[in-house]
């Protein structure tokens, strides 16, 4: 038999769907975590954005390495003007202003202006794959999705997440960390939950490979030049053997490495929205930062996303 649901029991039903992130108001929305200030951006992406087969999207969680994916991306695609390093566009724009959020982008922009951006167009998101706009699915777009060990990128959220006016009185201690670090392992944070956002791309890049390149931000550390290659075949922008004699691979890696794009006077002093500075997104970008704040038992509490990610033959 069919029941109505009472008022009150609605208004629970809501409360258990909001939650705090930092300052941040969250709620569930779609199955995953969203700060309701990105509310609108997420829906006019899903609601208007138009896919073109030619276009590039990076995915990420935030703090997965989204900045150092966008500057590889860029610069592979535009690596014409490599020879002028000492002039490249990172010197004057921050990897975001060159590959805009699509969540930021389509509310602010027309379907005529956002069609007319030349191929391939490249955007970011960080919609979960099963929430993207149906057209990024259906189309021949191409996705790069990075991802990062959710022990760093919980303790990289924490330091960013503190640079927003909303938390300047906020510090960094035990209580605060061990009040997120819960509400991580249980999913609650901005995309979240973590293991179903890693693993929606994570199976499409294996159903349909030509679609979805995984990449990990701890891989491309250890070997940057083998995922460099790999990226750069994926895009359709391979690189020569006359450019691999010509050191071109190499001098990408250093031009986007972390040390080079932090020293970049855009990055140190620049900002790209009245939130925060440009340096809020180069602190950083080691592999194993966590051991630093977190305790062994924090830790082993996040192991245990892993445990579920290796349950269904994921692991780092
Ligand atoms: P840490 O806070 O651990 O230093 P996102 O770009 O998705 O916001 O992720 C930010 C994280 O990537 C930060 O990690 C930042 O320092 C790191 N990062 C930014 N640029 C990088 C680069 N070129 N190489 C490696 N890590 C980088």
């Amino acid at each position: 038999m069919a029941t109505t649901k009472s008022h009150n029991e609605d208004e629970m039903e809501d409360e258990l769907l909001k939650d705090k992130w930092f300052g941040f108001s969250m709620h569930l929305y779609h199955g995953f975590w969203c700060v309701d200030s990105n509310m609108e951006g997420i829906i006019a992406t899903q609601t208007h954005f138009h896919a073109h087969d030619t276009d590039i999207i990076l995915a990420s969680l935030p703090k997965a390495g989204t900045t150092w994916l966008k500057s590889l991306i860029f610069t592979i695609i535009n690596r014409q003007s490599l020879s002028h390093i000492s002039k490249h566009t990172f010197h004057f724009k921050n990897p975001h202003e060159l590959i805009p959020h699509l969540e930021v982008k389509v509310p602010k922009t027309c379907q005529s202006e956002l069609d007319e951006i030349p191929s391939p167009r490249l955007f970011a998101t960080h919609i979960p794959y099963l929430s993207l706009p149906e057209s990024i699915k259906s189309s021949k777009c191409q996705i790069v999705y990075v991802c990062r060990n959710p022990l760093d990128n919980f303790v990289s959220g924490c330091h960013f997440w503190l640079e927003f006016d909303v938390n300047k009185g906020f510090k960094l201690d035990t209580q605060l960390i061990e009040e997120h670090l819960e509400k991580y392992c249980k999913g609650v944070l901005p995309y979240g939950p973590y293991e179903d956002h890693v693993l929606g791309y994570w199976k499409e890049s294996i159903e349909n490979p030509q679609k979805v390149l995984f990449l990990e931000f701890e891989g491309l550390k250890k070997e940057p030049k083998t995922h460099l290659i790999r990226l750069a075949e994926f895009l359709n922008f391979p690189f020569s053997d006359e450019e691999a004699k010509k050191y071109v691979i190499d001098e990408i890696i250093e031009l986007c490495s972390f040390k080079s794009l932090k020293e970049m006077e855009v990055n140190k002093s620049g900002r790209i929205n009245q939130w925060y500075q440009n340096n809020a997104y180069f602190r950083k970008g080691e592999v194993g930062d966590w051991i630093n704040y977190l305790t062994l038992p924090m830790a082993k509490r996040i192991n245990e996303i892993q445990e579920k990610l290796k349950k269904v033959g994921f692991s780092f």
